[in-house]
């Protein structure tokens, strides 16, 4: 029997809570498809580095290498500086283990409500592959004459043809496998790039020429669009329907896809995937720590547990995860009153034995 190795890293707030609700379902998922996994909790996070003063220490990463996969919950501390965290463990492990895909889908399931006027699941069905390791995010930069009226700050967005070129590459791939046509719901897969061609004349120039050259050479059968990242928001809003796969880098990709996580429900059901395809890849739902909410039992657990789904995906347990996918579709079309923490229905707890019980079944 498949046996996976996977890191659980609950992390800060509800992150912890969240994580159970996904295990357990992963649980009934492994009885009933015939794989195995051996989870290895670790406990990063604010309270670790309250105690301790370290974030995600080095011998962390390396640990993490011998894992099929990692599990993640939240990083956020009310407690700590902002940055720190994110920096010291989110960024730090999506940099260290080269995750170079960040893989976001936008899709509405049955039933969740839509602040979209018009719009249903139908509509809103799409995915983001964000660029997870370049672009404002590599701490390029710098202040010269700190706290000085006459002060520069400057942060570079950096982008090197080898991280375009094999963004551009799963980004391709993806849309082959799982576009529009190839989901019997289009005419054509399509590959959308979002950009800035009209300003940042350096930076997407190269996306744009890297991405004619592969699309031209290698994919001639997927449709090529490009967006300027401003009216992707529009669009986002007016017409997701357009939308199939969507390409772009690290900076825009994470502010779209949270205007396309509320337009498929909230933090409540955002999940996605910080993916290395030759290595150790990490999956968490996209809302925060909400420390607010933490330890009463009403946070959503579907983003968690879709994340999960994503990991199953990942790995290979393709009829395990469309299990999941299935069961949460049924939850949030037959059983959730709402996706917003304490407006579900039900506690977190009833909610992940809602899903495991459908994948059971
Ligand atoms: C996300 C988050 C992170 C990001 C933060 C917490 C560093 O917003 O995963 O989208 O900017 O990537
Ligand atoms: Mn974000």
């Amino acid at each position: 029997m498949k046996t996976y190795k996977i890191a659980v890293m609950g992390g800060d707030g509800t992150g912890p809570e969240v994580t159970v609700e996904a295990v357990k379902v992963m649980k009934a998922a492994e009885a009933r498809f015939g794989f195995k996994t051996e989870l290895t909790d670790f406990d990063f996070g604010g309270e670790r580095y309250k105690r301790t003063g370290e974030t995600l220490p080095d011998s962390a990463i390396e640990e993490f290498k011998k894992f099929d996969s990692i599990l993640l919950g939240a990083i956020g501390h009310p407690d700590v500086k902002p940055g720190i965290l994110e920096k010291g463990i989110l960024l730090k492990a999506r940099f260290a283990l080269d995750q170079y895909i960040n893989l976001r889908p936008v899709r509405l399931y049955p039933g969740v409500p839509c602040p979209l006027k018009d719009k249903g699941p139908d509509e809103v069905d799409y995915v983001v592959v964000r660029e997870n390791t370049g672009d404002a995010y590599t701490g390029a930069g710098g202040f010269t004459l700190k706290d000085t009226p006459n002060e520069v700050a400057v942060q570079s967005a950096v982008y090197n043809r080898f991280q375009v070129d094999r963004c551009l590459k799963y980004a391709f791939e993806y849309a082959k496998k799982h576009g529009k046509k190839a989901r019997g719901k289009g005419k054509e897969n399509t590959l959308g790039l979002v950009g800035k061609t009209n300003v940042l004349t350096y930076i997407y120039d190269l996306w744009e020429r890297a991405f004619h050259e592969m699309g031209k050479k290698e994919y001639p059968d997927i449709r090529r669009d490009y967006y300027h990242v401003d009216a992707t928001c529009m669009w986002m809003v007016k017409s997701p329907e357009w939308f199939d796969v969507l390409v772009t880098g690290n900076l825009f990709g994470d502010i779209i896809t949270d205007l396309g996580a509320i337009t498929q429900g909230g933090m409540g059901i955002a999940a996605g995937g910080n993916i290395n395809p030759q290595g150790v890849s990490m999956f968490e739902p996209i809302g925060g720590s909400a420390p607010k909410y933490t330890g009463q039992g009403v946070i959503n657990p579907l983003a968690a547990i879709c994340a999960m789904q994503m990991m199953l995906e990942t790995l290979g347990e393709d009829k395990a995860a469309k299990k999941i996918e299935d069961a949460v579709k049924f939850v949030t079309a037959n059983k959730m009153k709402g996706m917003a923490a304490g407006k579900m229905g039900y506690s977190t707890s009833e909610v992940g034995d809602l899903v495991a019980t459908e994948v059971a079944n």
